[in-house]
């Protein structure tokens, strides 16, 4: 691990995966590890050999323990209050990500770590992961996104469980909860798996993918009649793409689309 850069970076084919390689800290989010992802999410946006983005973390134990807790110890309030600024500044990027994303989540995720996963568009949990939102026990509420995504993805009732009661989600009931998207077999490596479960991602059209987050994101803060005028504005950018004009082309001759994201 290095502390400058806490995230190691690999690609297999087109799928960028992003490890926090802070095991020994249960994957916890430090500055350098909010700053880390930032970046990586910046560049990311405009790389074209990236198709698709996976998150988790290094180890089994942990996808993401949340806070650095023993880095917050030493802050004064107010150094609380710019951390959770960062984490508004440096995971919005990760959110706002034309490439889709998947947290393929290894282990516990926890308090920031949770909310972490929720702004991924998908998850992919290993058996044993388990999910919390612990902060109300810890005398605070979550600080990146918790109160307003979780209601988003789960309802209502279920956040305020989750938020108030701060008890651990199992996978399987993360999955009958629709949090996650996939339970990974046991045995099976949950990034392996991921990769596995993206394959359509990543062969895919990136204009059409892009388009289509877009369409679904903006959908939240509208009305259905805004929302519809907003997903023409969006169809509008596959319309005039290459990608639209092969897969015609492949329907045709009988063959699978070769997408060049143009
Ligand atoms: N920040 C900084 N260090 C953390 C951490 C965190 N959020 N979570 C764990 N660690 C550190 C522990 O202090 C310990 O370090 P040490 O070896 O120097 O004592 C090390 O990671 C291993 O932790 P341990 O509890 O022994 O590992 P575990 O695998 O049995 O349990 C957790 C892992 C994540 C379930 C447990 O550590 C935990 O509950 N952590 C706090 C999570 C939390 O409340 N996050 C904040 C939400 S707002």
């Amino acid at each position: 691990m290095s502390e400058d850069f806490p995230v190691r970076v690999d690609q297999r084919g087109a799928v960028a995966i992003w490890t926090i390689d802070r095991e020994e800290r249960r994957n916890s989010l430090s500055r350098g590890t909010l700053l880390a992802l930032g970046k990586l999410s910046r560049e990311a946006a405009s790389n074209d050999s990236i198709r698709a983005i996976v998150v988790t973390g290094a180890g089994t134990k942990a996808f993401c323990a949340g806070a650095d807790l023993k880095e917050r110890q030493g802050m004064s309030e107010n150094d609380v209050r710019r951390q959770i600024e960062l984490y508004r500044s440096e995971l919005r990027p990760l959110e706002a990500s034309p490439k889709p994303v998947v947290a393929a989540i290894n282990g516990v995720a926890l308090g920031g770590g949770f909310e972490l996963a929720i702004l991924c568009d998908l998850r992919v949990a290993a058996p044993h992961a388990e999910l919390a939102l612990p902060e109300t026990g810890l005398g605070i509420i979550p600080g990146a996104g918790g109160t307003q995504r979780l209601p988003r993805i789960v309802g209502e009732a279920r956040a305020k469980e989750m938020i108030l009661t701060g008890r651990r989600l199992n996978a399987a009931e993360a999955l009958a909860w629709g949090l996650v998207n996939r339970v990974s077999p046991a045995g099976v490596d949950v990034v392996d798996d991921t990769i596995a479960f993206l394959e359509p991602i990543a062969s895919g059209a990136p204009i059409a993918q892009a388009a289509a987050l877009e369409a679904i994101d903006r959908s939240f803060d509208v009305s259905l009649a805004h929302g519809l005028e907003l997903e023409k504005v969006s169809y509008d950018k596959t319309l005039v793409s290459e990608d639209r004009r092969e897969a015609l082309a492949a329907f045709a001759e009988k063959r699978k689309p070769r997408f060049t994201g143009r």
